[in-house]
């Protein structure tokens, strides 16, 4: 095997952190593998892509004759499985397409995985299910929703609530199931909320600023007091490759950055920091432009992560706190206005909020 990372979502909001990761901090050869859905970007990785460790196969993972030709071509010491249809607004208003792929393109994957490492072993190479791993990237959405205490383990009973959760919980369950049944080394993690640069604008935080930016209503679901655990997206990477490398076969490991906040008060945060960093012309805080709509159906009340394992058997730590990675996010998103014009030059701009078809713009979670 050689020692190459097949990341599959690599032109995505996490995906293309963890390639940049693997870029810079390891010495693999990093494939990308993006069917490029309206969600991924081939501009997210424009400073890598000519990078000599780096390769990228638009492909559908759904697609098993091509995702095979992929393992045969790189022979890869490991996949890391991030590509998903991960909008819970977009799971409400039209399932199929997370049924497909966050499930059969999983089922699909697992098994060419399967062959692959059956075809080194029959190939000579006895080592190559030691060798080998297959992680499997989930949400904390799986677990379902939490009352006023408590968080998360991997042990907490799965209850999804949308359509999107229930095929990140199918996807899981298939992934555990192939590692009992067929032996093939596995590990999975589901984390909490992830913010940082390059994220769909769809979801909050570049909604909130966008809209800001443009002095347009900012759209809170509900009364905004849902709450989420928060986690910088490159703490999230260093995180996977972490599991990757060092955690236990057929084990799960909880990701969180340990920054419960209502989604009010990820809002009034966004607007105090741009208040401060690009005060509005006509001198009214940003906080003014808040208007609560209709919530997200099914809307889960609480998510909050115990990320006692992966600290204590694998190290991990979350660098970035709350207020400095909403600090650098929302610099960021300033900064690269470019970026988020050409992605929503090429996608539908409707302005239907997604979830309810009401015409009110989406400000859901994940
Ligand atoms: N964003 C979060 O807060 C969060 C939290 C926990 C877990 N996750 C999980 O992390 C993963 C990545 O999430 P994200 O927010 O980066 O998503 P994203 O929507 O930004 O990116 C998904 C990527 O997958 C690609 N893709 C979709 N369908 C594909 C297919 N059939 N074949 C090949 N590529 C396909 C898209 O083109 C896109 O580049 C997902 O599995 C998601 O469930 C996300």
């Amino acid at each position: 095997m050689n020692n190459t990372i097949l990341v599959t979502g690599g032109a995505g909001f996490i995906g293309s952190a963890v390639v940049r990761h693997l870029l810079n901090d390891h010495e693999c050869m990093v494939v990308n593998i993006d069917k490029l859905t309206y969600a991924g970007n081939q501009e997210t990785l424009e400073h890598e892509a000519t990078h000599p460790r780096y390769a990228f196969e638009q492909l559908d993972i759904c697609d098993r004759d091509s995702m095979a030709a992929v393992f045969t071509r790189y022979q890869p010491r490991a996949i890391m499985h991030l590509a998903a249809e991960s909008h819970v607004d977009r799971s409400i208003d039209g399932p199929a397409d997370f049924v497909q792929t966050n499930i059969v393109g999983t089922y699909e994957l697992l098994e060419v995985a399967r062959q692959y490492v059956r075809s080194r072993i029959s190939a000579g190479d006895q080592d190559a299910e030691e060798k080998f791993r297959f992680h499997h990237v989930s949400t904390d959405e799986v677990f379902g929703s939490l009352g006023d205490d408590g968080a998360f383990t991997e042990e907490s009973p799965y209850q999804p609530n949308s359509p999107y959760s229930a095929s990140k919980a199918s996807s899981d369950h298939l992934v555990r199931a192939w590692n009992e049944t067929f032996g093939l080394p596995v590990v999975l993690s589901n984390c909490s909320n992830n913010y940082g640069p390059y994220q769909y604008p769809e979801k909050l935080l570049p909604v909130i600023i966008s809209k800001a930016m443009a002095g347009e209503p900012i759209p809170v679901y509900g009364t905004g007091k849902n709450v989420r655990d928060w986690l910088y997206v490159d703490d999230h990477a260093r995180a996977l490759v972490r599991i990757l490398n060092q955690g236990k076969v057929g084990r799960s490991y909880n990701v969180g950055g340990n920054e419960e906040r209502t989604n009010i008060d990820v809002v009034t945060t966004v607007c105090d920091i741009l208040d401060r960093i690009q005060p509005a012309t006509d001198g009214r805080p940003y906080r003014e432009l808040i208007q609560f709509v209709t919530d997200r159906p099914g809307h889960d009340h609480r998510y909050a992560i115990d990320a006692t394992r992966i600290s204590s058997e694998l190290g991990w730590q979350p660098k970035e706190s709350f207020e400095s990675g909403m600090e650098k996010t929302v610099k960021w998103y300033l900064n690269n206005q470019p970026w988020i014009n050409t992605i929503m030059a090429k996608n539908d701009k409707s302005g239907l909020r997604l979830g309810t078809s009401s015409p009110v713009p989406s400000a859901g979670g994940k």
